[in-house]
């Protein structure tokens, strides 16, 4: 079987993606990639790492001709905060990675995809029930390398026979990397501080609502949408996909109810809170409802719950 190549594997999403397709289709048969070198208990599971370089081209198409690779999930991506501090890099990160692992894709046929994001809207768009298909005049650096990549992406598909899909993600909550510059990465480091000190100082105000969706969810979205049936799939894509909306304050309740004594306070910066700002609230997901069948399983109180559970096991075992 060919193999499938995750680029950006030691991310936020890759350390949790890898694994799942480990376990869904053997250690040997996922190539984890990453410009990083991973950590002696790099937490990847057996199976193959290769550092590569993902805006070079010859790498890629080393990596893809030497592993016989079929499928690519290309993560590798800087997050909206860093690429508000480092437009250029984020550019040529974000958007010239893309073109290079499409032209691969395209010249070995190779499956791909993409995660797009609540970022590739802007102030423009409708904020509630944002629909799939509405105005995306992003104001930050990472959304507009999202929006150009959906459409590179769309373009590769439509005209030179790449089986590129994606996802526009919302917030992602996990409890395996490290918060990693996002602006929704808020809602992750709450759950590190709230178990550390039972306090935390929330950089967005507290009433800034935005989509999330726990890790889980993401994974199984994004492993489902590649074994989609073709001829179901309308878009293909970014795809709206969420699980929940809320806002720091709905968030710290709901921890309150694990740990009364939790308390949090704001200390808001103003670069972050203009992202947020010019991101949707609630986000329409129907489409992938229905051309793929999409249905998240975790909301507020269930995410809250198990990323208790699991960071409070993790941390415990690490002090
Ligand atoms: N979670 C991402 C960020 O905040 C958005 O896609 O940058």
């Amino acid at each position: 079987m060919a193999r499938i190549l995750v680029t950006g594997a030691l991310g936020q999403i890759g350390s949790e993606l890898v694994p799942a397709l480990r376990a869904q289709f053997g250690s040997e048969s996922v190539v984890a990639t990453d410009i990083r070198r991973p950590s002696a208990n790099g937490g990847l599971g057996a199976g193959p790492f290769e550092h590569l370089d993902c805006t070079s081209i010859r790498q890629v198409q080393e990596m893809v001709r030497r592993f016989d690779v079929g499928g690519i999930y290309h993560l590798a991506s800087l997050l909206s905060a860093v690429a508000e501090e480092k437009p250029q890099a984020a550019w040529e990160l974000n958007m010239g990675g893309l073109y290079r692992v499409l032209e691969v894709a395209r010249q070995y046929g190779c499956a791909l995809f993409f995660p797009s994001s609540i970022g590739a809207f802007g102030p423009t768009t409708p904020r509630q029930g944002t629909p799939q298909d509405t105005i995306q005049r992003p104001t930050t650096m990472y959304g507009v390398a999202k929006v150009a990549s959906e459409l590179l992406c769309d373009y590769y598909a439509l005209r030179l026979g790449v089986d590129a899909r994606g996802l526009r993600l919302p917030g992602l909550i996990s409890h395996t990397a490290p918060p990693g510059g996002g602006t929704t990465d808020y809602a992750v480091d709450i759950f590190y501080q709230a178990i550390r000190y039972g306090h935390y100082t929330c950089f967005l105000r507290p009433d800034a609502r935005l989509d999330m969706m726990y890790m889980p969810d993401a994974i199984r979205a994004m492993i489902e949408l590649m074994a989609a049936d073709p001829g179901r799939l309308r878009h293909r894509n970014a795809f709206n996909v969420t699980a929940m909306s809320f806002t720091p304050e709905e968030l710290a309740a709901e921890i309150r109810r694990h740990i009364p004594e939790f308390r949090i306070d704001y200390d808001v910066d103003p670069v972050r809170q203009a992202i947020a700002d010019s991101w949707p609230q609630s986000i329409d997901d129907g489409a992938a409802r229905a051309e793929w069948g999409w249905a998240p399983a975790y909301d507020l109180a269930a995410t809250t719950t198990d990323m208790l559970d699991k960071l409070g096991g993790k941390l415990n075992a690490t002090t």
